[in-house]
Order: structure tokens, then sequence, then C-alpha cells
């Protein structure tokens, strides 16, 4: 029987876990939307920090996501991110921000925001690859394809240490690390969408894996799961 449910491939995971690249590769081959939904929380908390709010008055930062304006568009190989019609993408990933987001993606009434903005985005497109942490469980409950991607923690920090290297942005890996670790503990024990795997989805321990074995095993495992719904 075929469940009727939106074409969307979850895919959650811990920060490090491989899920951007993943992704955003898999979209590629796909031809479908690639949604990264950390990016909003991250523009929220940008935005957050530069108008001097306090990253705790929830009802605050609830009013400021209604208010602001987060487009993510295709661009090469990945997504430019707008906040309030400014390009944001590079500012997002510094670690300031990284530090910060956590108490904003804590919010509940933001979250409420977030995941109406992530469902309008994925209901309207033909195809979405969505990353999160909580669209399995919370924002496509009912997606067609969900995957939960793991890995090793010191490996985690290797690879977002090398990202930050990569894109000049400065950060130690002692300072990755701590960062890892506190994000890792918020997102999983928060009350709100927390970081969870969704009974259904398919794991993937990414630890020993290269990015494009990962996404060769996301587009086997995706036709496997289609045939036996559908058998
Ligand atoms: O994937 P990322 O590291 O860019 O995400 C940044 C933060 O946003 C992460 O610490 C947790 C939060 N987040 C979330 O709470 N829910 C999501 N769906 C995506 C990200």
């Amino acid at each position: 029987m075929i469940r009727q449910s939106v074409n969307v491939i979850a895919i959650d995971g811990p920060a490090g876990s491989g899920k951007s690249t993943v992704a955003r590769g898999t979209a590629k081959a796909l031809g479908y939307l690639y949604i990264d939904t950390g990016a909003m929380y991250r523009a929220l908390t940008l935005k957050a920090v530069n108008n001097g709010i306090d990253l705790d008055d929830g009802q605050a930062l609830e009013g400021l996501a209604r208010e602001t304006k987060i487009f993510l568009e295709p661009r090469g190989e990945g997504l430019s991110v707008k906040l309030d019609g400014r390009d944001v993408t590079n500012e997002i990933r510094s670690l300031p921000v990284t530090e910060k987001v956590k108490y904003v993606a804590r919010q509940e009434g933001v979250r409420a925001e977030m995941v109406k903005l992530q469902r309008v985005l994925g209901e309207k497109s033909k195809g979405a690859v969505m990353e999160g942490r909580d669209i399995g469980t919370v924002v496509f409950p009912d997606a067609r394809w969900k995957f939960y991607l793991d890995a090793d923690f010191e490996v985690r920090v290797d690879r977002r240490y090398r990202e930050l290297q990569e894109k000049h942005i400065p950060g130690t890996r002692e300072e990755v690390s701590r960062d890892l670790e506190a994000r890792d503990h918020t997102d999983k024990t928060r009350k709100a969408g927390p970081l969870k795997q969704a009974a259904d989805a398919i794991v993937i321990d990414t630890t020993r894996m290269s990015i494009d074995e990962v996404i060769a095993a996301i587009l086997t495992k995706k036709d496997a799961l289609y045939v036996s719904r559908i058998g």
C-alpha cells in the first residue's frame, strides 16, 4: 500500500555527522530542493545578537522570529541565506553564532515559527531533502524517507574543525570540541523538538564512511524502502 506522504527525505543527526554535505549531494543526485533548517536557526540567532536581544527571553525571540524574513536560495551546490534581504551565508557559520544558537533553538515559540516555514518549503517543492534535528519527528513525521546520521564524537569534532579551517573561520579544535559537546547536550535534552531518532528512521553510522558512500547508501536504501512500501 502506498502511504500518502510528502516527498521529503528527512535527514536528522548531531552536528558533524555529515548531514549537510550528504543532504546537498543527495538533493543534487535526485534534482530535489536542499533545505538546511540549521541555517534558519543560525540566521535568527545572528539577528537576535545584533539586536541585543536577551537570549533567555522566549517571548522576545518568538516575536523576532515572526517579523524576520529568512530566505534559503539554491546557489551553486549549496544555499545562500538571506536575512531580511541581507546575505548572511558566511556570517552565520562564525563561532559566536554557533555557540549561541542553542539558546534560540530551545525556545518553543521560535521552533513553532520555524517549523511552520519549513513545512511550507517542503510541501510546495516537488521533492526536498531537508536536514536538521527534528525533521523526521516533528516537521515531517510523515516524510516518505527518514534517515538518522551519527558518528563518533572525535570524528565529528575533526570534521567541524576542518570545515572552519577551510572557510577561514577562526576557532581552535578545543573550542569546537567544547561547543559540540554543549550543543549535543542541549539539542538532545531540550523539551521542544529535541534531537531524536524517529522510530522509523534508518540509522547510518558515518564514522568510517566517505560522503559519497553515505549518499550512495541513502539512494540505495531509499529505493529499497519505496519498493518495500508499495510491495
Ligand atoms: O546543523 P547546524 O549545526 O547548522 O544547526 C545549528 C543549530 O540549530 C544546532 O545546534 C541545533 C539547531 N537546530 C535545531 O534545533 N533544529 C533543527 N531542525 C536544525 C538545527
